[in-house]
């Protein structure tokens, strides 16, 4: 989704403000555009598109200045143009960028067109550049216009404003969208992600909610929702600078699919003692809020959602609790039963996902009895408003399509199923098995990996193909829905995916030559299960992709091509069968010349609703 980066220094900060908008690229976006002061002056450049766009037309027409603003939008308000794209300006006073949405912005609008401001985008944000104008008139500075400004607006925003008249500062403010500063030498940064600004700092505070800060090249001041200077702990980064470069792989997605074996081994790594997984996984106080659960009720959105319904599967059959997943946008929107001792934790890879958000702050308000986090980014808004948090350290993931952060996820998931387990009398035979697969995974994965060119051929007859079926059961059937979702995400391949046993009751009917089947095939309870089901499709002359066990005992043939996948135990199955899926999704994006990194009119972190 959108992207800011900001800097007051004593150099020229376009070249920087440039750079910080690439490393914010994977999170999607139609336009981008830049806005710098020099000598009092405030000159911007916008395009419409790439980045690299951008770079090109301040290649040939460079902004000197340094102090200066940057933004790449995803549209919400008014169409992808060069025109409604950020900084927006008033007066060529004041520019503004913005993430988020200001869902009283026609009203706002309204006002300020009585008071003569003459609007000239589509945008919600204008209104923000318009009001700080029209609140200088009567403020003694830039941060008190904005203070009086925020008041005013209603929804989400993290937004950064700077006056050509007050060259050497930005103001900026926080509510319901993530900022960073990022503290420099003789020089200071704003963004919406750390990532952006790691090529110039590594010392970073995180903004909280209602935050307005001050930041010139010597200082920064935060004042909190009441106006109070307050301060904000400035981390050391432990993101490495270069975790935004794909090395030698093509996409970033392949680059995260090969980083799965080494993000699972830091996932695990310290987390389990004596064949035990520690309490302490998840926070400091973990063992006094788990101890006593007996439903666990688990939100998240897209492939976050699949690995909480996978752990449906696990935390029922194996730790004795009941389990309820939801969307994050449904689960917001209903009044939901509470039941006694319950706990809610949420799954994100960005801990920004605004649906996830507001999902989290309403079961806080109904009373859970703890709230826990399976996240990605340390300093996120969903690990700081956890009772716990399992931080998943997975490292930073760019591809928009979730691959390495799932498969961590699961691990994280298999743990606390381990953990509420141990609560609720899981053996110890149990909890020894569990961290024996734990620590088998990544070996185990690194083999999955090796089928790379077998399922880059078969990835060819998908070319051609507009629709798609994957099928599972059990724990594999999130399996196939997130093999289906990375498919249609990258590749634009309609999928669905069915627990098989559902063929009959519908998608039968649509089987025919044309459609691909693609059946996650374990060795396990299920198998002879799932076997009736594939020759239920067999019937129907369906042409089948089995990924299976080679001990599955199913055979290549006309209908059929099966794909041995390592044999594995029930603990790690879903996690490894994830991988074949991610690979087939891949290699036929890649076929369909895609943009694999960036499919379109998606965003890696959904921060508005
Ligand atoms: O950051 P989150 O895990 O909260 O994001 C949730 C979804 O937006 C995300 O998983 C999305 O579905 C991915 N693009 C799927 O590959």
């Amino acid at each position: 989704m959108c992207g800011i980066v900001g800097a007051v220094a004593q150099r020229d900060v376009a070249e920087i403000l440039v750079e910080g908008l690439r490393r914010l690229e994977y999170r999607g976006y139609d336009s981008a555009g830049v806005a710098v002061i020099n000598n009092n002056e405030l000159s911007r450049t916008r395009r419409l598109g790439k980045v690299q766009e951008l770079a090109k037309a301040l290649e040939s027409n460079p902004l000197n200045g340094g102090t200066g603003i940057a933004h790449t939008r995803w549209a919400t308000h008014g169409e992808p143009s060069e025109r409604n794209a950020h900084p927006h300006q008033s007066q060529g006073d004041i520019a503004v960028v913005h993430n988020g949405i200001i869902e009283n912005h026609q009203k706002l609008r309204e006002t300020l067109q009585g008071l003569g401001y003459e609007f000239v985008s589509d945008t919600d944000t204008e209104v923000i550049c318009h009001l700080v104008h029209h609140e200088l008139k009567t403020s003694d500075s830039l941060l008190t216009a904005v203070q009086a400004t925020v008041k005013q607006l209603e929804g989400a925003y993290g937004t950064v404003v700077i006056d050509r008249r007050d060259s050497e500062r930005m103001i900026v403010a926080r509510s319901g969208s993530p900022l960073v500063i990022g503290y420099g030498l003789g020089e200071n940064f704003v963004a919406s992600d750390q990532l952006a600004l790691l090529p110039v700092t590594r010392s970073f505070a995180f903004l909280e909610e209602g935050d307005v800060a001050e930041i010139t090249r010597r200082e920064v001041k935060i004042f909190d929702v009441e106006g109070t200077q307050v301060e904000r702990e400035v981390k050391e980064s432990e993101v490495t600078h270069d975790a935004g470069d794909k090395g030698e792989y093509r996409h970033y997605m392949l680059k995260e699919i090969y980083e799965q074996p080494m993000a699972l081994a830091r996932t695990i790594e310290g987390r389990i003692a004596n064949q035990q997984v520690l309490d302490s996984a998840f926070g400091v106080n973990a063992e006094q809020f788990l101890k006593d659960i007996k439903h666990v009720q688990i939100i998240a959105c897209g492939t976050s959602y699949h690995a909480a319904m996978t752990a449906r599967y696990w935390l029922e059959d194996w730790a004795g609790v009941s389990c309820n997943v939801e969307i994050a946008s449904e689960f917001r929107y209903r009044k939901s039963h509470l039941f006694p001792n319950s706990l809610l934790v949420t799954i994100s890879q960005s801990g920004e996902t605004a649906d996830t958000l507001a999902a989290l702050r309403l079961a806080k308000e109904m009373g859970y009895k703890a709230t826990m986090t399976i996240c990605n980014a340390p300093g996120s808004s969903l690990v700081r408003e956890s009772d716990m948090s399992y931080l998943m350290k997975a490292g930073a993931e760019i591809g928009v399509a979730s691959t390495k952060a799932f498969t961590v996820q699961l691990a994280g998931l298999l743990m606390l199923t381990a953990v509420i387990g141990r609560h609720n009398g899981m053996s110890e035979q149990m909890q020894a098995d569990i961290c024996t697969s734990l620590a088998s995974m990544p070996a185990k994965v690194e083999q999955a990996l090796s089928l790379d060119d077998e399922i880059a051929a078969l990835a060819e007859d998908f070319a051609d193909k507009h629709h798609s079926l994957f099928l599972g059961r059990g724990d594999q059937y999130p399996i196939a829905m997130e093999g289906a979702l990375k498919l249609k995400e990258i590749s634009y391949i309609h999928a669905e995916a069915y627990a098989s046993g559902e063929l009959k009751h519908g998608p039968l009917a649509l089987i025919d030559a044309d459609m691909p089947v693609i059946v996650v095939a374990p060795n396990n309870e299920l198998l002879e299960k799932l076997k009736s089901n594939v020759e239920e499709v067999r019937a129907r002359g369906g042409l089948m992709y089995v990924f299976a066990d080679k001990d599955a005992e199913f055979a290549s043939d006309d209908t059929m091509k099966v794909i041995p996948v390592p044999h594995c135990d029930d603990f790690m199955a879903p996690l490894i069968y994830t991988i074949p899926l991610q690979l087939l999704s891949y290699h036929v994006a890649l076929i369909k010349g895609t943009d694999v990194d960036q499919p379109r009119n998606l965003a890696k972190s959904v921060t508005v609703e």
